[in-house]
């Protein structure tokens, strides 16, 4: 996420070690293959959630540090990261009544963010990618922006954060909704930084797709919340020219890319899971998604030396990093992206268990990379292959850095990355709500 930081000479130190890191020997294929076996215990998932909570509403500001870390100048609030966490809080919690004290502070924090003065001139822009705590003032250092992704990903959130509340809370919702939306309707084509914040396109698939499903649920919102006929039509309108045009996005041999100038990157698979709507649309099980998932696993696997002593072990798993050749903190495995891909697996399980269907072609692909046959069951452990995988590499108790070191197999970079949290917890949310459907002699 934060390789913008790194410039001059660390840079090119990070950039030599990851070229002196090639593989001696020829790749092994690395498996999935698993019976399923819970990765987080109970008790594991109490601790992960308290330094998730942890890092939210920050001294009572509303905001989301990103990472306590201070000696790498994570402690920030980023756009992004705090309305993905927030909206992974009401997923994940059974309550709401309990976090409502949370979300309601967050929620007014971005009210108070969208009216915050720029440091230029008028109100800040609504793809502001990063602000100082506790005082809420945007980041003025250099940085790679704007984000695009910022608008819809806070709609999202507060447009779930609305439907479980009172009208009052709703309306209030819109007024910030409205403009999200709105901005989102005028600007989406304009260019911005990926969301690893180092690249610049104006098509990126993550940024494509969670805007898509904003304007989607913007349009019922819209409708029902605000009456609102003229604006829910023309969300709906741009909603639909956005997904005629993602099809441009997958490749001839049937993966999804982010960009053209970034093209195998697991921040499709984050899309995947964050931006679905169930609605066909990049189901879990349609072939461009399975492909994608394939093909991002097969890169790891070859690219990093902690999948290969893995496979050669003959132990099931794979780490997911962020893209091949990636250089930043030597590029390594991520653990939120791990967990994504963990989470799709699950996703696929409970796609599955329902009754979705999948074409042999894409069967045959994904019976390839589970290492046996596609069911309920090998699914479920393959996304277990991968957190279990995870853990084993967790020397902190629960407490997970951003990634875990290629080679070593040490954490890496910065410390209790609060989005790490919000995708484990997510991950073992669609575990339980699958495992929950099969007969317990099936699951361990
Ligand atoms: C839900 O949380 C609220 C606030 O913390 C608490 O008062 C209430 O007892 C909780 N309800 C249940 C069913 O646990
Ligand atoms: C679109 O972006 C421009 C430039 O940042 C901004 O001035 C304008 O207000 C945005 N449009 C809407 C409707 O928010
Ligand atoms: C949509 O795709 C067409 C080509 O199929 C391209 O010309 C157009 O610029 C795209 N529009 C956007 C908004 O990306």
């Amino acid at each position: 996420m934060r390789s913008y930081q790194l410039v001059g000479a660390a840079a090119l130190l990070v950039k030599a070690a990851s070229v002196a890191q090639g593989l001696a020997d020829s790749p092994v294929d690395c498996s999935l293959k698993s019976a399923p076996k819970r990765p987080f215990s109970d008790a594991d998932v109490a601790n992960i959630r308290k330094y998730f909570e942890a890092n939210l509403d920050v001294q009572g500001s509303g905001m989301v540090v990103a990472s306590p870390d201070h000696a790498l100048h994570y402690d920030y609030a980023w756009t992004r990261d705090g309305a993905l966490c927030m909206h992974a809080l009401q997923l994940t919690t059974k309550n709401l009544t309990a976090i409502e004290g949370k979300m309601d502070s967050w929620m007014s924090w971005v009210e108070r963010s969208l009216d915050e003065p720029d440091p230029n001139a008028g109100t800040i822009a609504l793809n502001e990618p990063k602000f100082t705590i506790p005082d809420g003032k945007p980041y003025t250092g250099p940085w790679c922006r704007p984000q695009n992704d910022g608008p819809g990903l806070r709609a999202i959130t507060l447009m779930a954060y609305a439907h479980t509340r009172k009208e009052a809370v709703r309306q209030r919702a819109w007024t910030v909704v409205e403009r999200e939306l709105d901005w989102i309707v005028a600007n989406y084509t304009s260019n911005g930084c990926d969301l690893w914040e180092e690249v610049q396109s104006n098509d990126f698939f993550w940024v494509r797709y969670t805007m898509r499903k904003a304007l989607y649920q913007g349009s019922v919102f819209a409708e029902t919340i605000a009456n609102d006929i003229r604006r829910a039509a023309s969300y709906k309108k741009k909603a639909d020219e956005i997904t005629q045009n993602l099809s441009r996005h997958i490749t001839n041999d049937g993966w999804v890319f982010e960009s053209e100038n970034r093209k195998v990157d697991t921040a499709v698979i984050e899309a995947f899971n964050v931006g679905d709507m169930d609605d066909g649309m990049f189901a879990p099980l349609s072939h461009e998604v399975v492909r994608t998932l394939a093909e991002l696993s097969r890169a790891f696997c070859g690219a990093f030396q902690l999948n290969q002593e893995t496979a050669k072990a003959d132990m099931p798993g794979v780490l997911f990093g962020r893209y091949p050749g990636d250089s930043y903190f030597g590029g390594n495995p991520w653990i939120l992206l791990s967990a994504s891909a963990a989470t799709l697996l699950y996703r696929q399980a409970k796609a599955l268990s329902n009754g979705a269907t999948i074409e042999p072609a894409t069967e045959t692909v994904l019976e390839g990379l589970l290492g046996q046959k596609v069911a309920v069951s090998s699914l479920l452990g393959g996304g277990d292959a991968i957190l279990n995988l995870v853990r084993k590499y967790l020397t902190n108790g629960m407490h997970m850095n951003e990634q875990i070191d290629r080679k070593s197999g040490e954490l890496r970079s910065a410390t209790d990355l609060t989005w790490n949290y919000a995708n484990v917890l997510k991950a073992m949310h669609v575990r339980d709500s699958v495992s929950d459907l099969i007969p317990a002699t099936v699951v361990v």
